[in-house]
Parts: structure tokens; sequence; C-alpha cells
């Protein structure tokens, strides 16, 4: 059986390589997707016999946080150790890159102990909702949203976001409010940004976040802002410790698909004030 590997970091000449590799382990992305998953973060690609077998990738959120996501192995030759190495890779190439820095991720709670091998430890629990309609919450008053019409209030979003993530994204989240079909921001009386909402479209339905939010009622506005116009199938994944917000959107229609572990290594646990984060920007992302 052959054996010879090697990685390497993949650039733009390997996107549909990439892709390949993805969606032989069932993942399905639509082009836009494809090129915020590649384009925003560090690829890595293991060659057996000169064919890309596996990939990995790594985003950096500023200098004080990094993600890895997208870690896939096609199937004929999963568990011949590739993805191990491949994950060892990313993160030695990184600390290389950027010294020891935290890296969390968000996996399917059965690859917990290959992610332990690595020094990672779960941090918490994200659920993947999915609804086919979403009813109107009842709410009090209706906030003072807006939509991103104008661009003068988006600084004041990243910064909201970094807060709540812990990390500055503000590389990362340019990008992804251009490719949004949604962008919702909720202000105060003094017009200060309060909460923001993305919704996305993907090759399985619109996807909600990320949602930050100062309390359950706001995060519920913000959805409901979110899906009101969407024809077809909508995903969030939200935090298990936001209890009372989901089971709130499981009264509204959405229904729980699966539970994923978050996991991170070189931090007792994640910077940020989470308890803002409803739901994330994509298990890949954090
Ligand atoms: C997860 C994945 C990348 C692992 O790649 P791989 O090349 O098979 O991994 P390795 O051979 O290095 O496995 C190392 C260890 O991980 C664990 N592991 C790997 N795949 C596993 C699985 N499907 N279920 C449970 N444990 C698994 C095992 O402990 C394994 O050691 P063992 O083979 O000695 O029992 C690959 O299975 C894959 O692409 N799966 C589908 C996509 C996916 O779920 N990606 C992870 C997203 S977080």
């Amino acid at each position: 059986m052959a054996t010879e590997w090697v990685i390497s970091r993949l650039g733009e000449a390997d996107r549909a390589a990439w892709a390949n590799v993805v969606e032989s382990v069932g993942w399905r992305f639509d082009p836009a997707e494809i090129d915020l998953l590649f384009a925003t973060g560090e690829a890595w690609g293991a060659y057996l016999d000169g064919q890309l077998a596996g990939v990995a990738s790594v985003y950096r959120h500023g200098q004080s946080l990094a993600w890895l996501g997208n870690v896939a192995v096609v199937p004929d030759v999963q568990r011949r150790g590739l993805g191990g190495k491949l994950i060892d890779h990313a993160l030695r190439q990184l600390d290389l890159g950027a010294g020891p820095v935290p890296v969390g991720l968000v996996a399917r709670k059965e690859l917990a102990p290959l992610y332990a091998r690595f020094g990672f430890r779960a941090v918490g629990e994200v659920v993947r909702l999915r609804a086919d309609r979403v009813l109107a919450p009842h709410l009090p008053q209706e906030p003072m949203a807006a939509d991103a019409s104008d661009d003068a209030w988006l600084e004041d979003a990243y910064r909201l976001d970094g807060a709540a993530f812990g990390a500055d994204r503000s590389q990362l989240l340019p990008r992804v409010v251009r490719a949004a079909d949604k962008v919702i921001a909720v202000r105060d009386e003094a017009n200060k940004v309060q909460g923001i909402g993305l919704a996305l479209s993907s090759a399985t339905g619109m996807r909600l976040g990320p949602i930050v939010a100062q309390n359950d009622i706001m995060a519920l506005h913000l959805m409901h802002l979110l899906a009101e116009d969407v024809d077809g199938p909508i995903a969030m994944d939200v935090p298990a410790e936001r209890s009372s917000f989901l089971h709130r959107l499981r009264k509204l229609g959405f229904e729980g698909q699966a539970s994923s572990v978050m996991m991170l290594r070189g931090a007792p646990a994640l910077p940020g004030q989470r308890q803002h984060l409803y739901a994330l920007l994509r298990p890949a992302f954090g």
C-alpha cells in the first residue's frame, strides 16, 4: 500500500482540488462559501502519491486567537494517520508564525479524542438548529434596527463582535458582510450599535450568524429580522449555554440536528464576553 505523503500550503490554484476533498466527506458548499472558507484561511493539504487526499484550514483572528476548521480526509484513505498529521502540521505552522496562540475548534463529539491528542480540551457545546419555517416570535417593542445600506456603523459592529468573540475578526468580517444576504444592526436611542446579525446563503439553506446581542429578546428580534423573508431551510449554530434562547427557538419551529463539542488548546477558557454570542458565524470560524 502506498504511503508517500507530503504536506504543503495550498494556494489559489488548489481551490478546486480542496473543494473536491471537502465534498468527498459530504460537505456541500456553494462558490461564495468556498471563497470565504478557502480564501480567508491558511489551507494545508496532504498529498498521498501526488493526489490531494486531506485538508485542514487555520483562521487567525487577530493576534490572540486562531481557529482550526475544515479538516477532511478523503474516505478511502481515512484511519491511516493522515488527519492527525495534517492537524499536527497546521498547529506547528501556526505556532511558528505567530508564537503560541490559543486555538479553538468545533467538532463532532466522536472526534474529541482525536483533537485531545493535540492538547485540545472541551470548553463547551454547540447545537446545530434547523427550521423549514420559522414562526414570528411575540416580543415586546420593536428594536431600532438598521440594515447595512450605509457602512458608517460597521466599525461599531465589528467591535461588538470582537468583544463577544474575544478576538478581532475585522479582517474576516468585512468579507462576510459583503457576501451576506442580510446584515442587521440593533441600535439604541443614542444610535449606538447594541446587537448585530448576519444571514448568509449556503448550499444547504440560509445560515444565520453571527448573532451578537445584549439579551435573549434582542437575539430573537435579530433572528426574526434575518429570517422573515427567507424562503427555504434556515440553520444556525447556537452555543448550548444559551439555553433559554435555544428553548425559545425550538418553540418557533427550530429543531436540534446535532450537537458538537467546542474545544480549545493553549488557554483554559475562551476569551470574550461569550454570553453575548447567540449564534456562531460558522463552526469552522468560531
Ligand atoms: C476526521 C478526519 C479528518 C480524520 O482523518 P483520518 O485521516 O481518518 O485521521 P487519523 O487516521 O489520523 O485518525 C487518528 C485518530 O482519530 C480518531 N478518529 C479518526 N476518525 C474517526 C472517526 N470517524 N470516529 C472516531 N474517531 C476517529 C481515532 O482515534 C484515530 O485513531 P485510530 O485510527 O488509531 O483509531 C476524517 O475522518 C474525516 O475527514 N472525517 C469526515 C470529516 C470530518 O468530520 N471532519 C472533522 C470536522 S471537525
